[in-house]
């Protein structure tokens, strides 16, 4: 994609330096709120995360209010074609409110504002827009905010540059479980995928920067780190200190934080030395999200994933015997194009064999720009959607039973808050990721304990303190 406003890495690290070092003080936007909608996935959960940040330096507060704020910031996702109709109708509801109140500022941001074709239509079509930044530009919120002078300003590099240091400038969600990212970017070009266009190459950070912000997080009370990155393991080839992403594993546990997760993890990627790596310590949680997006080696191919089923299976059995309790989650695409019933079967009985802790499933959806988009698909969205809902039986029993297998045993659960369907009970995650409701006392918000589990539900169990 061939964006304008190209500039060269090291000028950008300098903008980013100038941010930090004279603007933070100037607190222009005081006594001003905004609020952000984020669309998508943690990835962009963290970006926000940044965004926010960002603002308060500036003076702004965070409104939970839409219709009282004066900056609404949507941060959009662009995986699937359905994102874009949902952001534009939430659009025409910020447009009315702009016409009430012509002082509102409206901002776009995240992966659909690396997509040329929604620029063009942002310039053409939404004027009330004013401020639209992409996923390499998020430094340079405040300076847009600065000079901005009632005219739509948009700001999206086409290629991404160095990773800058954000000295942990965060406002996070959560004081108890974070999001660090370690790399950003994707280089695998998975042809139905829209992510190595709109979040650039890969892009390792030094491991001394996610060490230090991770000690920073223990140091803080924070007891959960999730280590984030498009293809998590796949983090340090670019780097030329060879560190690897076990390498990177082992010195985060080392920090004696209590609990470490990451994903994504692609199969492809997955030596070894990582399977060693998480079964040796502790502190790494014994939960893999393992995309499989197939289970036929001919659609496999055409997705250019770079594994074939067999493969993937050897994997998944060597991660079930190596790594203790070990639960695995997947996500998979129906109807890639090209998708006989017969390739269906395969994925059919690839989950019979793997039998998931849990799935997310996709309709496939055609991006603008990708390999697969330009591919002969004959089957029908019905047929599509039918195939959609068998495998999602499918996996809702074997989630179920995977849920079930826990009921009267004692698990490890850490309380991040109140559950939100009842609001008598707490709610954390086990050590498996699995959701737990509990009957406990609040005060263990924030903390590690034993839970019984007395229900298992397809998506979430019951349980009580011990
Ligand atoms: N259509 C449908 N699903 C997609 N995903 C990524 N791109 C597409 C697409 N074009 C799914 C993949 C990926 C998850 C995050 O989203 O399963 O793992
Ligand atoms: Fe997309 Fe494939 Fe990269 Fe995942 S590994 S972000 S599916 S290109």
């Amino acid at each position: 994609m061939n964006l304008p406003n190209m500039r060269d890495a090291a000028k950008r690290f300098k903008k980013a330096e100038y941010i930090y070092e004279n603007r933070t003080n100037q607190r222009i936007y005081e006594g001003k709120t905004y609020y952000i909608r984020t669309y998508g996935c943690q990835m962009n959960v963290h970006d926000s995360e940044e965004i926010k940040g960002l603002l308060e330096t500036l003076g702004f507060s965070e409104s939970k209010v839409l219709e009282k704020s004066d900056f609404i910031i949507l941060n959009t996702c662009a995986i699937r074609e359905n994102a874009h109709d949902k952001v534009f109708g939430f659009l025409g509801r910020l447009k009315h409110l702009k016409e009430k109140n012509p002082e509102l500022l409206i901002g776009l941001c995240g992966c659909m504002a690396q997509e040329e074709s929604v620029v063009k239509e942002i310039k053409e079509r939404h004027p009330y827009i004013d401020i639209v930044f992409g996923t390499h530009n998020i430094s340079e919120v405040p300076t847009m905010l600065e000079k901005y002078s009632g005219k739509q300003k948009i700001s999206v590099y086409s290629k991404e540059g160095d990773v800058i240091e954000f000295d942990n400038l965060y406002k996070r969600d959560s004081n108890i479980t974070a999001f660090v990212n370690i790399m950003y970017g994707c280089d695998k070009f998975c042809t139905y995928c829209i992510v190595p266009y709109t979040r650039g190459k890969e892009r390792s950070r030094l491991s001394k920067d996610i060490i230090k912000e991770i000690k920073d997080l223990k140091e803080n009370g924070y007891k959960e780190v999730t280590l984030l990155g498009q293809n998590v393991n796949a983090y340090g080839k670019d780097l030329e200190d060879s560190t690897t992403f076990s390498n990177l594993l082992e010195m985060v546990s080392k920090t004696g934080i209590e609990r470490i997760r990451f994903v994504t993890s692609h199969p492809w990627d997955f030596t070894d030395e990582m399977i060693d790596v998480i079964s040796k310590y502790d502190n790494i949680m014994p939960y893999i999200h393992l995309p499989v997006q197939s289970g036929s080696n001919n659609i496999l191919r055409l997705m250019n994933r770079r594994y074939t089923k067999e493969e993937y299976l050897t994997l998944f059995n060597k991660l079930k015997s190596k790594v203790k309790n070990a639960s695995i989650t997947t996500d998979i695409i129906v109807g890639f194009p090209g998708e006989t019933e017969e390739d269906f079967k395969e994925t059919l009985d690839l989950v019979n064999k793997c039998k998931f802790d849990g799935a997310f499933t996709f309709i496939f959806s055609a991006r603008e720009g990708t390999p697969a988009s330009k591919m002969k698909d004959n089957t029908t969205l019905e047929e599509k959607n039918k195939r959609l809902q068998s495998l999602n039986k499918l996996i809702n029993k074997y989630s179920k039973e995977s849920n079930l297998k826990t009921l009267g045993t004692i698990q490890k659960v850490l309380i991040t808050g109140i559950s939100e369907k009842d609001k008598d009970k707490i709610t954390g995650y086990t050590e498996t990721m699995k959701l737990v409701n509990v009957k406990g006392s609040k005060e263990n918000i924030g903390k590690i304990i034993d839970v019984k589990i007395i229900d298992a539900k397809s998506f979430s169990l019951d349980g009580e303190e011990i």
